[in-house]
């Protein structure tokens, strides 16, 4: 994702900036990373990256707007290399909770240790497996304030069951006015080839999160929520249908972003 990031930032045309995202390639991968990535990389990255692309952007917009809305805690939920905490432009008082694995983590804070986080960032070293409402709340989040989620480049990687349980504890743990922002992508041809042309882990990556049309399943969950076609919100942004989502490519499929909420009032 961060390789992808990267690429996006380098056109003149970029939908973000994150200057970030170089950097983690570099340190993951080196400096000849472009050069000695794996085969299928390109096919890869042709078929995601506009999606990336327009779902950073989306997220990014979301957020903030969460924040103005009234949510002053933030929870990247498997964040990974995001570097929103550090480039965003978030109000004062803002608390950005950072939830990965501690490894991921600890190679995060090594690659940015001269760099200035733009809130109150908190990591949150755990497990998605484990208790990490625990570890969230050990890490002071509040569970009785409006909280904005970031749920991003995970729920794919899931089964339906784990999926379910993981929006349950979300739920549990969101007050009256929380928002959501999510994404959703069925696994489609185009991109399982792709995947299998990098690597076997990548090819079995996928295990297709929550089943059928996003909004219903939030709404199971007590959530409204409004998923917008991935290819719409990127002719907003001015860009083609993303490759992997686009329906006259051979083998592609369908593919939201979208934002849930709970009513401010219980
Ligand atoms: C595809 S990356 C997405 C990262 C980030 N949200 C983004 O979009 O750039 C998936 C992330 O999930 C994290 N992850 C995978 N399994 C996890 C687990 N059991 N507990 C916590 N994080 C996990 C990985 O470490 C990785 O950072």
């Amino acid at each position: 994702m961060a390789a992808l990031r990267a690429l996006e930032d380098g056109r003149e045309d970029r939908l973000f900036h994150d200057p970030y995202a170089e950097r983690f390639v570099r340190a993951a991968g080196g400096d000849g990373y472009w050069d000695t990535a794996p085969a299928g990389w390109a096919a890869f990255a042709a078929l995601m990256g506009e999606q990336v692309a327009v779902r950073t952007r989306y997220f990014d917009e979301e957020l903030l707007r969460a924040v103005a809305e009234g949510c002053e805690q933030v929870v990247l939920l498997a964040s990974g290399m995001d570097a929103r905490a550090y480039r965003l432009d978030w109000p004062d008082r803002t608390r950005v909770f950072e939830v990965d694995l501690a490894e991921v983590l600890a190679f995060k804070a090594a690659v940015l240790r001269d760099a200035e986080p733009a809130c109150q960032r908190v990591e949150v070293a755990t497990d998605l497996r484990l208790d990490w409402p625990r570890a969230l709340r050990e890490a002071g989040f509040a569970p009785g304030a409006p909280t904005a989620w970031l749920i991003e480049g995970i729920l794919y990687a899931l089964t339906p069951e784990a999926a379910h349980a993981l929006l349950d504890r979300v739920t549990s743990l969101s007050a009256p006015g929380s928002v959501a922002a999510f994404e959703h992508l069925p696994d489609n041809p185009a991109l399982r080839t792709a995947r299998t042309s990098i690597s076997a882990e990548m090819a079995n990556l996928w295990l297709g999160g929550p089943e059928g049309e996003p909004g219903l399943w939030w709404g199971r969950h007590g959530w409204t929520a409004q998923a917008r076609d991935v290819r719409e919100v990127a002719a907003a942004y001015g860009r083609p249908a993303p490759a992997a989502f686009d329906p006259a490519r051979d083998g592609s499929g369908p593919g939201w972003v979208g934002t849930a909420r709970l009513p401010k009032t219980g």
